[in-house]
């Protein structure tokens, strides 16, 4: 039986934190063995937002890098440049027709950005989601890992699908999206009732995939907790709860395990305990990303057979589209 297409990218901006590690990355990594994957890094879809040129062409590779450090395999996988593959920008443009400016006026992260960056209410950010649903359908993907955030635009590319197929017939798989849980969600170490994020103005708030040991350690120990002194993952105590969820999910343990770990012992240990063990983690995949950054051969290699790979199928699909809506595409 052929295997199930799974479809997801990640954004070279900002960087990634361990919310993403355990919520996005973990999981690219856990399915590369049992489906078809095609995961990218969407460069189109970051410059709906202003980036620095030189800053972008940086985390491109990095990201590339460091999804190889956490155990992605390149000959399991296609992991690849969205821009490396023309296909997205083509299809994105036919499905242009087929969408509504109502409904795409109507999304929460565009209306979210267009607050955040109202001076730059561009078309590609309201075309987004198109952008994304034209990634996700060039590829006959059923499945797509997203976190929470991004479910509202799989619904759209299921809409996409659904209205395309019905005016032109058959032509592309109807996806589901697949949200993450990543355990527990990972939230920030400032304010614990919000989630984890990249973009998030204060510096200690996320622990990133970069951090080295010893900003790891200190921004754990400068988290914030909860009145008391009482170790335990209860709704009154998001903070403690934060902490052990991040822990259980380094360690592979279960929170009842860590609540009785950690016992009468005071929050300093505690807090310093998960720092070690973050930092732990984290080494090995640093020390391999930089090993893989020096190598930009072995890089480049596997993101040309990525694009490859992805190219044939993306190919296969916008050309039964190019049929479908009355295109010629010669004899
Ligand atoms: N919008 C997604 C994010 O910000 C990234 C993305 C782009 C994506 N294209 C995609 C995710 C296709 C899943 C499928 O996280």
């Amino acid at each position: 039986m052929d295997k199930k297409i799974i479809y997801s990218a990640v954004q070279p901006s900002g960087n990634l934190t361990i919310g993403n590690y355990l919520g996005a990355i973990r999981n690219w990594v856990r399915m590369q063995d049992e489906y078809e994957c095609f995961y990218a890094i969407a460069n189109m879809h970051a410059i709906t937002v202003k980036q620095d040129p030189a800053e972008l062409r940086r985390r491109t590779l990095e990201l590339a890098a460091l999804y190889l450090a956490c155990g992605l395999d390149a000959e399991k996988c296609a992991l690849y440049v969205q821009s490396h593959v023309p296909q997205h920008a083509e299809l994105c443009w036919v499905l242009n027709s087929v969408a509504y400016v109502g409904e795409m006026s109507r999304m929460t992260q565009f209306k979210d950005k267009s607050q955040k960056h109202a001076e730059n209410i561009n078309m590609g950010l309201m075309d987004y989601p198109v952008l994304m649903a034209a990634d996700i359908l060039l590829y006959q993907a059923q499945c797509v890992p997203v976190g929470a955030d991004q479910k509202q635009h799989v619904e759209i590319a299921r809409d996409l699908a659904i209205r395309f197929n019905n005016r032109y017939g058959e032509t592309f798989a109807v996806p589901e999206p697949l949200i993450l849980k990543g355990g527990a969600k990972i939230c920030s170490l400032q304010e614990p009732t919000k989630k984890m994020s990249k973009s998030d103005e204060n510096p200690n708030a996320s622990i990133f995939l970069t951090d080295d040991r010893d900003t790891v350690i200190r921004k754990f120990k400068r988290a914030v907790t909860d009145s008391g002194s009482e170790i335990s993952a209860s709704d009154e105590k998001p903070g403690i709860a934060n902490l052990l969820n991040i822990y259980c999910a380094f360690k592979g343990c279960a929170l009842a395990d860590a609540e009785h770990e950690f016992e009468g012992r005071g929050y300093g240990e505690f807090k310093l305990a998960v720092g070690e063990t973050v930092a732990d983690a984290l080494a090995p995949v640093q020390r391999e990303k930089e090993r893989i950054m020096s190598d930009k051969t072995y890089l480049n290699d596997v993101l040309k057979s990525g694009a490859d790979r992805a190219f044939r199928a993306a190919r296969r699909t916008l050309s039964k589209v190019y049929r479908k809506i009355g295109f010629y595409q010669g004899e």
